[in-house]
């Protein structure tokens, strides 16, 4: 993909690949944001990113959990797997304790947060629904600068 590309149409297939390469530039401490209505396929994203990390389990929803943690050395590095479509509001998360880990943070419903969203999150917009190619936008703030959109994975 070109470094300059503002969005991208993707196959299941290629979103996971996108969310692979992703993931080889993950850090502690950065919080990818996925934007998108119900079955956009944020969860997708999500799985195929732990995975690329090194996880070899299943990545359930964290629908009802709220948050799936993955610790090394199962994972190259520490990530929450969050969904925040329940919570009541932003002030929920505190009990979450998404403001105090280093872990590097994957969140669904993101917008749940308000204004307590961490501000260098990087934003990804999926939308699409069904069997339809995905359409994937972002926003990307200077911690992400020459991280996203990724190079190409070979
Ligand atoms: N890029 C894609 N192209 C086509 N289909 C896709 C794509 N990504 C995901 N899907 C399909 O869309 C469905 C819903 O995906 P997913 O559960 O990831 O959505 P979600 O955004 O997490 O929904 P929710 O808001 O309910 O958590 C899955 O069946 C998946 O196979
Ligand atoms: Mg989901």
């Amino acid at each position: 993909m070109p470094a300059n590309a503002e969005m991208i149409d993707a196959s299941e297939a290629e979103m996971a690949a996108l969310a692979s390469s992703c993931a080889r530039q993950l850090r502690p401490g950065d919080v990818i944001a996925l934007h998108g209505d119900l079955g956009a396929g944020k969860t997708t994203f999500a799985r195929a990113l732990i995975a690329a990390l090194g996880w070899r389990g299943e990545v359930p929803s964290p629908t009802f959990t709220l948050v799936q943690s993955y610790e090394p050395p199962d994972v190259r590095v520490p990530v929450w797997h969050i969904d925040l479509y329940r919570i009541e509001g932003p002030d929920d998360a505190d009990a979450l304790g998404l403001f105090e880990t280093d872990a590097a943070l994957v969140i669904e419903w993101p917008e749940r947060l308000g204004a307590r969203l961490p501000h260098d999150a990087l934003h990804l917009h999926l939308s699409g629904s069904g069997d339809a190619i995905r359409r994937l936008t972002w926003t990307v703030p200077e911690a992400w600068e020459g991280r996203w959109p990724p190079h190409s994975p070979t």
